[in-house]
């Protein structure tokens, strides 16, 4: 049967760490309710970096490690929320800064399950024989999208990039269950307009008040309902992952690793209670980087792997959740 391995991971984050301390000084927060209510210390902010340099150097780092050359790769995929332009997408800008010329190369924007999304899309191209092997990259430039003024999200979010190369393979395990889903009627809990809401025909059309234009100016950054995030994510993130376990035909036992979307380390907590599952086996990175939406899953893996804590034959769970709204998980043998 064919089946897929991921053989190289590499991440980017940029330079500049923003710290809780620091926070203190533009909104008013305390570096120990952020502590105590996310789990999150600091985060690190582009300061000119973006969705695509983080993404390729996060790329360049993950073929080097599989032993691929770019022109090897037949299908690029780039999961991210945050691009600096609508057109072209990510995925070909990597492609060109890589010199990736033989693959093809698109977005997927599932906001933080994005890495999960764009996996298991390339897990079908790979099995049906449309690619061999894949770069498959989760970037995110949030900072751009944070309200800055509203402590109720700025603290969150956090600027990265994480990159995995998987190979088609006919023996090895790779994934063996998965459960994804979208729920577009929660579109509202999580959301962030784009720059320009209305054409030029509009605007001369029809005279916006400032009223208007005050609101239009918030929709540009992300708004969140925080506590009805919460209340979804400890509900459906044990669920989907009960799913794709019964998918692969595995229970919570069985596994030896959860690599979580780090959004909060007390949803991870709430995850791990449901599941009834060792909270050692839930790495965090959290503390560290924050919320990096689609890159957050892949980043994590990369740290694990380079630390040597990923073993060939492992058996993890890949989980994520976010703005659509989106969920998803997925079983695999490392
Ligand atoms: N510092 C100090 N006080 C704050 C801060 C802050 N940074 N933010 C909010 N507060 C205050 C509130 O104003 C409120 O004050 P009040 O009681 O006087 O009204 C109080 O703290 C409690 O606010 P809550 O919103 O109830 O705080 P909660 O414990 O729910 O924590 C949080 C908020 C951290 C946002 C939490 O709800 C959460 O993590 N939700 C999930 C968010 C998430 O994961 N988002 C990412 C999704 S992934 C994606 O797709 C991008």
């Amino acid at each position: 049967m064919r089946t897929i391995r991921i053989t190289g991971t590499g991440s980017a984050l940029p330079g500049r760490i923003v710290t809780n301390k620091e926070l203190e000084q533009m909104v008013e927060t305390s570096d120990e309710w952020i502590r105590e209510r996310t789990g999150i210390a600091e985060r690190h902010v582009s300061v000119g970096e973006t969705v695509v340099t983080l993404a390729s150097e996060a790329a360049h780092k993950a073929l080097e490690q599989a032993g691929k050359r770019a022109e090897e790769i037949d299908l690029i995929l780039v999961a991210t929320c945050s691009p600096e332009q609508y057109l072209p997408c990510c995925a070909c800008q990597v492609q060109a800064a890589v010199g990736a010329v033989n693959a093809l190369a698109f977005d997927v924007n599932a906001a933080c399950s994005g890495f999960l999304f764009a996996l298991n899309t390339a897990d079908a191209y790979l099995r049906t024989g449309l690619a061999k092997n894949a770069l498959i990259i989760g970037s995110e430039v949030l900072s751009k999208l944070v309200d800055w003024t509203d402590r109720s999200s700025c603290i969150l979010f956090g600027d990265g990039a994480g990159a995995v190369v998987v190979e088609r393979c006919e023996a090895s395990p790779g994934i063996l269950g998965r459960a994804l889903h979208s729920d577009g009627t929660g579109g509202g809990v999580l959301q962030c307009g784009a720059r320009e809401l209305t054409t030029p025909y509009a605007r001369t059309s029809a005279a916006k008040t400032d009223q208007k234009q005050q609101t239009d100016d918030r929709e540009h950054y992300i708004q969140m309902d925080g506590q009805e995030v919460y209340r979804f994510a400890t509900r459906r993130v044990p669920q989907c992952i009960e799913e794709a376990l019964a998918d692969a035909g595995l229970a919570v036992p069985d596994i030896d690793l959860f690599v979580l979307h780090q959004a909060n380390a007390r949803i991870i907590d709430a995850v791990a209670k449901r599941l009834h599952a060792d909270r050692e086996k839930f790495p965090t990175n959290l503390e560290r980087v924050g919320n990096l939406s689609s890159a957050s899953i892949p980043v994590l893996l990369d740290e694990l792997h380079r630390q040597g804590k990923l073993h060939r034959g492992d058996r993890i769970v890949l989980a994520g959740f976010g703005a659509g709204l989106t969920i998803g998980a997925c079983v695999m043998t490392w």
